[in-house]
């Protein structure tokens, strides 16, 4: 996978003057245009104030949500830039044109206190294409290129990987340092006892991972609606619960697996079942089994128990996915003692996988607690899979014989 090796980071650059090309991940989530959790925006922070120090002109890129076109103007960054403003203390430019031409100009009359965040690169059709004439636009104004998206680095994009193959003086910032150095330490021999925490509605989204990790883990602990599929495999009922019947056999395989291997794997032993998951009545099973006409949507208190009992001895800790249905608060019991146990094991290794369980644990009131919490889901994922992310490996210097 090769971590941090042969690439430079922000702090190898001589920025005096030059037009630095920042790719950050500003994809925040927004109801009604209000940002709603800003943990990616002041994550970014640091790189961009050290690019600042160093004298830089700076032009920030991000994408935002999944835009079909410009029109889509909900997937504007203007909410991004005034947050960005009032944090920095500083103008924000919303440069709506990124060729060329254009910047040049703006860059032209750049004052010290201000800096340029170019409207959502995704308007254009060229970034996800990952398009060399995007590129080149945007290369066209680029002296220094810098990569600190790190929830993004898992995609081959225009901003991730066209653009700075076209840049010699190219590595990353702050923060994506900061996450692979994290994600580093459970590859490479973890403390023990070492426990993974999965949760999620999918079993099928996260077994690259499992098998990942299989070998890493000293014990798993599953929950959330995937742990249904894992109960079925068992043989118990799970009544109306969501299951996915095509992965029932690969879940009963595993189980053998994990025995084989004398590791831990622990399920939920009772659950918050509802027969209506519009509703907020639920109540607790008395044991494993789910009677008909319920459907999961927590873990019970007698497994909030064991899973505790377990975290306790941990030195390590990855968790990823909820337990349970956590955004509605009748439903969220289980993921909330989850982040407690976490928070109140203060000696241990504990990293919270982006994405949803980093909105769980931030809803917890327990984020600050945690040893890191990654602004990256997909990316965090694929990066502990063992996959080669896209966005590190254009940074890298080959070493050549
Ligand atoms: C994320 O939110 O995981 C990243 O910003 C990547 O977004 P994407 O899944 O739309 O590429």
């Amino acid at each position: 996978m090769g971590g941090l090796r042969g690439i430079k980071t922000i702090r190898d650059f001589e920025l005096d003057g030059k037009t630095l090309f920042l790719r950050l991940d500003l994809n925040v989530p927004l109801e009604k245009g209000k940002i709603t959790d800003e943990t990616r925006i002041t994550a970014s922070i640091p790189t961009i104030r050290l690019a600042l120090e160093k004298g830089a002109k700076v032009v920030m890129a991000s994408h935002l949500g999944r835009p079909k076109s410009p029109e889509d103007t909900q997937f504007s960054l203007e909410p991004v830039a005034e947050r960005l403003s009032e944090l920095l203390g500083m103008d924000v430019i919303l440069a709506e044109r990124p060729d060329s031409e254009a910047m040049k100009t703006i860059l032209g009359s750049l004052k010290k206190n201000q800096l340029i965040l170019l409207e959502n690169v995704r308007f254009e059709k060229g970034e996800t294409e990952n398009s060399d004439e995007y590129a080149q636009k945007l290369a066209g104004f680029t002296d220094v290129y810098i990569n600190d998206a790190f929830g993004a680095s898992h995609r081959a994009h225009a901003t991730i990987d066209a653009l700075p193959r076209l840049i010699k003086q190219r590595g990353i910032g702050l923060l994506i340092e900061k996450e692979i150095k994290m994600l580093d330490q459970l590859l490479e021999n973890p403390a023990r006892p070492y426990v993974a925490i999965l949760g999620g509605s999918k079993v099928s989204d996260k077994i690259d991972v499992i098998e990942n990790l299989i070998d890493r883990v000293d014990a798993i602990l599953i929950g959330g609606a995937m742990a249904y599929t894992f109960l079925k495999a068992k043989g118990l009922p799970v009544g109306k619960s969501l299951v996915e019947m095509d992965k029932v056999n690969y879940a009963r395989e595993l189980i053998a697996r994990i025995e084989a291997r004398d590791k831990t794997l622990l399920l939920p032993v009772d659950h918050k079942v509802t027969p209506d998951f519009n509703s907020h009545n639920c109540k607790s099973t008395a044991g494993q089994g789910i009677e008909e006409g319920m459907m999961g949507i927590d873990i019970g208190p007698q497994t909030v128990q064991q899973f505790t009992a377990a975290i306790k001895e941990a030195k390590t800790v990855f968790w990823n996915g909820p337990m349970g249905v956590f955004e509605k608060p009748a439903f969220a019991e289980g993921t909330f003692a989850i982040a407690k146990a976490l928070a109140a094991n203060e000696k241990a290794f504990r990293i919270v996988g982006g994405g949803d369980s980093a909105a769980a644990a931030e809803q917890s009131g327990y984020a600050d607690k945690m040893t890191h919490i990654s602004t990256g889901g997909g990316a965090s994922l694929e990066y502990l899979q063992g996959d080669k992310l896209p966005g590190l490996e254009v940074l890298r210097e080959r070493i050549r014989n």
